[in-house]
């Protein structure tokens, strides 16, 4: 979720082309050649992600030093199957050194071209083979300062460094097919000054301190993408324990926030997980949490099992609910393309609407529509399709709000059983997985029995502000 919304919608939409992802022509060249291609071909994310395999696994071994240099000193152990015979394929990597790639153990060569690691395996890879390439490299990452998303990414803190990386962070920090069309499981392993805290997506599996440093381990076994991989380093208040549900939950705040406690974070996070859980289905993942740090960002991130909150987001529960419904919407049932951002933030934000009703903590649902439906002169909302906003609005009004509209346009056309019963088959049907617009589209078809199309087509795709459904 995003401080001020409203600041994206003074740019214009970039165009695009339909948001197609690993194009027909990419993939026609790379079997030819035999390179994977350098870029997944999705227009609102230039460059990210790469063709011909398809990771499985990461684990980061990260030694990081808060302020000094190299900040960040660490080996990558990337394991793929190659979807193409690969005589060369691509990881994407901005800036940092690069000491040394192995494959398969055997020293690989390699060059940089520009934000792609290209890199050449001793021998050729089998299409369907499984590799392990091995990425030593070091330096101090930048933060992406995008003209249009804003300041994000590798952002240093008072006392550590916070990551937040939707949509093109990642790689700014450890090599990947940095594109949410490939989810693989992560393990971590951080190296940090002793009195720090390493945290780290899923669950904790071993601190260890030794002389001056500490290290900390973590792992998520279920698939998640790249942009929701999270390193917080710093000091915190940490409370660990179970949600009612059963839940494991874990819960940190830099001792630096006055806005919250690391109490109120654990309470709200554990009551809204098992809240969701009734509403989208069982939670889909091993544990739950958070972590509100001292960062002047103005956004929060849903990183997967432990949303991350930038200090002015800090603990509302507004946001608390919004950035653990996308646990389901995002994380779960991830994009394919970036085009269907609105299956992310129109969910979490109708989620948001929803908790605000059931907590008594804002207005009804019908009367966040309604508001909303009343603003006939507002271009950022009906001018912008949620589900091809271009890449300038890809967090803009039109995804959240109009998106969160039409979920609610739905409902009132399906009836709360079948709009209830379609968001839970979506969570069941995609649960770790990734899916597209038209699916969500079809689903709804089938189990409303009604014909959707034009309903959709004037909501997701118009632009115009939709009369009558
Ligand atoms: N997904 C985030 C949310 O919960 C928004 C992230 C915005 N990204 C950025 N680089 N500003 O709404
Ligand atoms: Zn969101």
């Amino acid at each position: 979720i995003i401080a001020s919304t409203l600041a994206l919608g003074v740019l214009t939409a970039c165009s695009d082309n339909g948001g197609s992802v690993r194009s027909p022509a990419s993939r026609a060249a790379s079997a030819v050649s035999g390179a994977g291609a350098a870029s997944v071909g999705d227009p609102y994310t230039p460059g990210d992600g790469n063709g011909g395999y398809d990771v499985r696994n990461y684990d980061l071994d990260l030694r990081i030093s808060p302020r000094a240099t190299p900040e960040l000193a660490g080996t990558a152990t990337v394991t793929a199957v190659a979807t193409d015979r690969l005589t060369r394929f691509d990881l994407d990597l901005s800036g940092l050194t690069v000491s040394k790639v192995t494959v398969g153990g055997a020293a690989a060569s390699y060059t940089r071209n520009g934000s792609e690691l290209v890199v050449t395996p001793p021998a050729p890879i089998a299409r369907g083979g499984n590799f392990t390439v091995q990425v030593q490299y070091s330096g101090n990452p930048r933060a992406v300062n995008d003209p249009v998303l804003g300041r994000y990414g590798w952002l240093p803190t008072s006392d550590g460094v916070f990551t937040g990386d939707e949509p093109s962070g990642a790689h700014t920090w450890f090599p990947s097919n940095d594109h949410p069309a490939d989810k693989a499981t992560f393990g971590f392993r951080v190296t940090v000054p002793r009195g720090l805290t390493a945290i780290a997506n899923g669950r904790p599996t071993g601190t260890r301190t030794a002389g001056d440093s500490t290290t900390y381990s973590w792992r998520e076994d279920s698939p998640m993408a790249t942009y929701l991989a999270m390193v917080d380093v710093g000091r915190f208040k940490v409370r660990t324990g179970r949600t009612p549900g059963g839940i494991p939950v874990y819960a940190a705040v830099d001792p630096a926030i006055t806005t919250t406690t690391v109490d109120k974070l654990y309470d709200t996070t554990a009551r809204v997980t098992d809240t969701w859980a009734k509403v989208f289905g069982p939670y889909p993942f091993g544990s739950t949490g958070g972590v509100v740090d001292d960062v002047q960002v103005g956004f929060a991130l849903e990183t997967q099992t432990k949303p991350e909150y930038g200090g002015p987001m800090g603990g509302d529960p507004t946001t608390i609910a919004h950035e653990l419904s996308h646990q389901w919407f995002g994380d779960s049932v991830t994009v394919t393309r970036w085009s269907d951002i609105w299956l992310n933030e129109g969910f979490a934000t109708y989620a948001e609407w929803m908790w605000g009703e059931r907590s008594g903590t804002g207005p009804s649902v019908q009367t966040q529509f309604d508001q909303r439906y009343r603003q006939t002169d507002s271009p950022d909302l009906w001018s912008v399709p949620p589900a091809e906003p271009g890449r300038a609005r890809l967090f803009g009004r039109s995804v959240y709000e109009r998106g969160a509209m039409t979920l609610h346009a739905l409902r009132q056309k399906v009836g709360d059983a079948t709009f209830f019963a379609i968001l839970r088959a979506w969570t069941s049907q995609h649960r770790h997985g990734n899916a597209t617009t038209p699916q969500f589209i079809a689903l709804a078809e089938r189990m409303s029995g009604k014909d959707l199309g034009p309903f959709f087509q004037a909501w997701l795709y118009g632009k115009t502000r939709p009369t009558a459904w």
